[in-house]
């Protein structure tokens, strides 16, 4: 593992921030996961631009500099020697006296941590996964990726206690996204995902997502649907950068379509295994 703490590069033992730390007291930060394949960064560009969108949504003051963040996290990769990793990044308000007004005077604590990532088996891509659905309890700014993911962290244990991978949201009757990931549901050919709006986390994979449907004459519709339409779809499957395109072929215990990965979504796997094998940026 390489950890840069503000910076500098540091042991595991000396990676340490205060107790006052407010995303330790308050969850006041905000959080990248990025993807390494053979060395190459995976959208490493769109991900600090949601950081930094991020940052302006909460009135977070980044006091460094994107490409010096962008530099840190290039350079950890180097050392750690990985080809495939997956890069942490965490920026808190930092340290001051426990009071919830913001700071006047405190500097981030900023984190950058490589490690070595061996992704999910392949299995799980060729026969797919089963979820579970429960009621998104999250706050209503989900679109920013803030490290307050208690919410999130609850919906992933239910779904380990349920024998599943993922456990999708729903937000009234409507499917919003997953607790780590972007939900899809195919129904006639068409591709059906939640609009990006405050209601879910605008996926970097998501996005690529929409860039394979328009290469490849795929209809792909921004629409709200239902958890019934859900459950009723041809083929569902989820995304995200350590997810990737994941089929879902079961959901509360029903299956989806005929059990197994569908044609579309193996297309869309297809298409995105070419894409780790070629974007570097
Ligand atoms: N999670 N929605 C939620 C709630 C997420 O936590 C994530 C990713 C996504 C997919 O976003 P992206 O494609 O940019 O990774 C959607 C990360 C990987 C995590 O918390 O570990």
């Amino acid at each position: 593992m390489v950890i840069y703490l503000n910076g500098q590069r540091v042991d595991y033992e000396n990676a340490k921030v205060s107790v006052e730390d407010r995303g330790f007291q308050f969850g006041d930060g905000i959080y990248e996961v990025v993807r390494v394949y053979e060395g190459r960064f995976f959208y490493l560009n769109r991900h600090l631009e949601r950081l930094k969108n991020g940052a302006r949504e909460i009135y977070l003051d980044l006091d460094f500099g994107i490409d010096t963040l962008e530099k840190t996290c290039r350079q950890a990769v180097k050392e750690s020697g990985f080809d495939n990793a997956s890069v942490y990044i965490q920026v808190t308000r930092g340290t001051a006296p426990r009071k919830h007004v913001f700071p006047e005077k405190s500097s981030c604590n900023w984190v950058v941590i490589v490690k070595e990532e061996k992704g999910i088996p392949d299995e799980a891509y060729k026969n797919g996964v089963m979820a579970i659905t429960i009621p998104d309890e999250r706050w209503s700014r989900c679109n920013i990726k803030t490290i307050q993911l208690l919410a999130n962290c609850i919906a992933k244990q239910k779904a380990k206690k349920a024998n599943v991978y993922e456990a999708i949201f729903y937000r009234g009757d409507i499917i919003t996204e997953a607790s780590s990931s972007n939900v899809f549901a195919v129904k006639y050919n068409v591709i059906f995902t939640h609009p990006a709006n405050n209601f879910i986390l605008n996926g970097v994979t998501r996005r690529v997502i929409f860039d394979i449907a328009s290469e490849n004459d795929l209809e792909i519709c921004e629409e709200r649907f239902r958890l019934k339409d859900l459950m009723e779809a041809d083929e569902v499957f989820i995304t995200g950068t350590t997810t990737q395109v994941l089929p879902i072929v079961k959901i509360d215990g029903k299956l989806i379509g005929d059990g197994v990965p569908g044609k579309i979504t193996c297309s869309i796997i297809e298409e995105f295994n070419k894409l780790t094998k070629s974007v570097d940026c």
